[in-house]
């Protein structure tokens, strides 16, 4: 089921927020994240990076770590919305796509930064033909 419009404008607001508490002393390149669940839960998650660059998480993957660790036994993703303070709306890298599937097959992800551009597009589209769960049955 695809979020309200209020839910939408909830998740976007939750998102910006969460960039703000962004640690990206490197890359300076903040990023915010708010994952929506079916039953109506939202959590937020911010990118936070590392003096070994590696061990970085991205804002998605923080945001999907976060309702687990809160306690989300059967966590399903309805939407993730990624927030950027760029002109450009900025897609998951590939490892937030593989994580994003794991907890939404059929999640909606949203891009959106401080210009209208957005990203707007099924969890399927950004990683076709998945491994998932479902491999592992
Ligand atoms: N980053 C995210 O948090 N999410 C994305 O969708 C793309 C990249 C972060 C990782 C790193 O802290 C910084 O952005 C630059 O790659």
């Amino acid at each position: 089921m695809n979020p309200t419009p209020a839910q939408l404008k909830k998740l976007t607001a939750v998102a910006r927020q969460a960039a703000g508490r962004a640690y990206a002393p490197y890359s300076k390149f903040p990023v915010g994240a708010a994952v929506l669940t079916t039953t109506g839960k939202i959590y937020a998650g911010c990118n936070v990076e590392n003096a070994s660059y590696g061990l970085t998480n991205c804002a998605e993957r923080t945001a999907i770590f976060t309702a687990v660790a809160a306690g989300e036994k059967n966590l399903r993703l309805r939407c993730v919305v990624v927030y950027t303070p760029t002109a450009g709306a900025t897609a998951p890298c590939g490892a937030c796509r593989q994580v994003i599937y794991e907890f939404g097959p059929a999640a909606r992800v949203l891009s959106c930064c401080d210009s209208r551009e957005r990203i707007d597009v099924s969890i399927d589209a950004l990683l076709p033909g998945a491994f998932g769960p479902h491999d592992l049955a």
